[in-house]
């Protein structure tokens, strides 16, 4: 299961995720918001990743405007790594070496066809583990 939020500057792409979602048959709960009117990012990012925190979701798909002020909500919540990305290489290597656990996507920032594309290359890209496991476990001791 995967969460989605996203606020004004981001719904009409996490729209677009969504069908691109439907079809390849990945399940996902969306957290808001539900119409394109102004909203604040934080209120829709808290949820959906506390329900990743819970385990109720395994990765969350975050958008707004630039996908910056999400990923800085959903870093505040203990347990999350997000990343806000607009290149390839780094949706792959968030996974690969940070194990992020929220992808932040900017609807003013990416079309469709590349979010799309990131999406993919984020839910599919495994944590590399070994020295990067000790150094996400330091990047987590931070917040405590
Ligand atoms: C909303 O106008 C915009 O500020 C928001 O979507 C986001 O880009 C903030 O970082």
């Amino acid at each position: 299961m995967i969460a989605l939020a996203s606020d004004h500057g981001g719904f009409a792409l996490k729209e677009e995720i969504k069908k691109h979602l439907d079809g390849k048959g990945v399940a996902y709960e969306d957290f808001g918001c539900f119409a394109p009117e102004s909203c604040d990012y934080p209120d829709m990012a808290k949820p959906a990743c506390e329900a990743v925190v819970s385990g109720r979701c395994e990765k969350a798909l975050l958008f707004c405007g630039t996908g910056i002020g999400i990923s800085m909500a959903a870093n505040k919540i203990k347990g999350i790594r997000a990343c806000a990305c607009s290149d390839a290489f780094s949706a792959k290597y968030t996974r690969l070496h940070n194990d992020a656990n929220a992808l932040c996507l900017g609807g003013r920032v990416v079309g469709p066809g590349l979010a799309a594309e990131l999406v993919d290359i984020f839910l599919e890209t495994p944590f590399e583990g070994g020295r990067h496991q000790t150094r996400v476990d330091k990047v987590m001791a931070l917040e405590k």
